[in-house]
């Protein structure tokens, strides 16, 4: 008989689970707030200028008010103390599952973040050996010369930069998480797919009515299309040697020490894709933006990378990078690539003083909190120095800098996505100078991702 760990079957949470049954709560009327348009609310703020509108609510209404997002009713709710309360909810009053149901819970189900609690921190387990060191460190050999490809192979005429790393960061994280080559016809079948769902996020029609051009269900047949395939490799890399994501968590055990499902797997893995790469593309896009406005603190770190004398970073090199590290945090400060968490009230609390019923939405603006003056220097200032052991700026409160939230769920990601665009960015300065054109001043979308509308044009020089 084998002597290898039993397969577990999907988890079974204990807790009662009837919130999960329950309509979102509408009567908020005794707390200050404004719902907005009937039916769509503040919806077409969110999408024009969100960081405004919630400026708008923070100053009329104060840190707790209600609002209506998308035809959802919740709360709008900012501030340090309260994300401490709401992030490390000692009393298990917030459920992450229920705040990006509607949202994600479509396509998304079971991944990390649209699970609850105890069930939560069981499946995290699944990740121990994928985040590790010496994994990270194989990380760092697959990407780079990736990196290398992807940059060498620019034309430089008529370059926007966001498609280019949009495009560049979802092979390389194909490759990394389950070593798919991003030559190969199942890459361009997969990219195709991951596309697929991330359209059908925003799509008007939520509901599968068999209609093939409709986004919704491109975006169904998309995620069969990941399942399937991953669900495929799972016997395989449960036998290899394999030092990609998925070969780490199909040999991981639960806490009975039986492997997770392949379902659990599956939908881990799907999760990943769609947390890693949209979060980290915005990020690298809006550096990108500011070094080319900077062009002070673009010779900075291009000093930096130069004195280095390496043509790519190794994995002891990455906490070297200190200059760059502030600059990554600088960037995440003002353009947080979430910058709208979700949660849902599992039973009736308080929060900034307010009695909030059962099965409220909460709406978590993350830039709130990276904009206040009473912590922050100058908060509209692009100021990496901020960031530095002498300033130390964000550690002001321990929640005041949340581009990663915080608690239970703090992003699995982050070191990686540090890791990541310091890997790029390194060859990418050593390779090019770049600048935006004369006088350029982008109008930002927020959904479904932040970035420039015009997906940043840049003239880039070979150094
Ligand atoms: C700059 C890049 C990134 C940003 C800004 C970011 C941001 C976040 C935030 C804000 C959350 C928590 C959401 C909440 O509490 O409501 C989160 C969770 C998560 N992130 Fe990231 N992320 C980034 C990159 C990544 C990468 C590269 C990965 C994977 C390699 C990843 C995987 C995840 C996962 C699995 C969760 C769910 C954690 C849990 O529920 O326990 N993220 N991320």
């Amino acid at each position: 008989m084998s002597s290898a760990p039993a397969t577990s079957a999907p988890s079974k949470p204990s807790m009662d689970l009837s919130y999960k049954q329950q309509p979102d709560a509408q009567n908020l009327d005794h707390i200050p707030g404004e719902y907005g348009m009937p039916v769509l609310g503040k919806t077409f703020e969110i999408l024009t200028d969100m960081q405004k509108m919630v400026m708008d609510h923070s100053v009329r209404f104060g840190e707790v008010s209600r609002i209506n997002l998308g035809g959802q009713r919740g709360l709008l709710v900012m501030g340090p103390e309260n994300l401490k309360q709401i992030y490390l909810d000692p009393e298990r009053n917030f459920s992450t599952e229920m705040g990006y149901a509607e949202r994600l819970g479509r396509f998304y189900k079971g991944g990390l973040l649209l699970r609850d609690f105890d069930e939560h921190r069981a499946q995290r387990r699944i990740f121990q050996s994928a985040f590790k060191n010496q994994a990270m460190k194989g990380y760092v050999d697959v990407m780079n010369p990736q990196f290398k490809k992807f940059i060498a192979e620019i034309n430089p005429v008529g370059f926007h930069f966001f498609p280019f790393i949009k495009e560049s960061l979802l092979k390389a994280v194909a490759k990394v998480f389950i070593d798919l080559d991003d030559i190969s016809a199942d890459a361009d079948k997969l990219n195709a797919a991951f596309l697929d769902i991330n359209d059908a996020l925003t799509a008007i029609v939520r509901k599968d009515i068999g209609l093939p051009w409709l986004k919704y269900h491109k975006g169904m047949q998309g995620l069969k299309v990941i399942h399937d395939f991953v669900k495929k490799l799972i016997i395989e890399k449960r036998a290899g040697n394999g030092a990609d994501m998925l070969s780490f968590m199909c040999k991981e055990t639960t806490e009975s020490g039986n492997l997770f499902s392949e379902e659990d797997i599956v939908q881990h893995v799907s999760f990943l894709l769609f947390g890693a790469h949209d979060t980290t593309t915005s990020a690298l896009t809006h550096i990108i933006y500011r070094l080319a406005v900077h062009p002070e603190w673009q010779e900075k770190l291009r000093a930096e990378c130069q004195a280095l004398g390496k043509e790519q970073l190794d994995y002891e090199d990455i906490d070297k990078m200190t200059q760059m590290d502030n600059v990554f945090h600088e960037v995440l400060r003002l353009h947080p690539s979430v910058q709208l968490m979700t949660r849902r009230t599992v039973r009736a609390c308080e929060i900034g003083g307010y009695r909030v019923p059962a099965n409220t939405m909460i709406y978590i603006p993350t830039f709130f909190n990276h904009k206040l003056e009473k912590y922050w220097k100058h908060p509209e200032k692009f100021d990496p120095d901020r960031f530095s052991p002498e300033r130390a700026e964000q550690k002001g409160h321990a929640f005041l800098y949340v581009p990663f939230g915080g608690g239970p769920h703090k992003c699995i990601g982050m070191h990686f996505a540090n890791m990541q665009a310091k890997l790029f960015l390194h060859q990418f300065l050593l390779k090019y100078r770049f600048r935006t054109p004369e006088n350029y001043y982008p109008k930002m979308m927020y959904v479904p991702l932040p970035k420039p509308i015009d997906d940043l044009p840049l003239f880039i020089e070979r150094i």
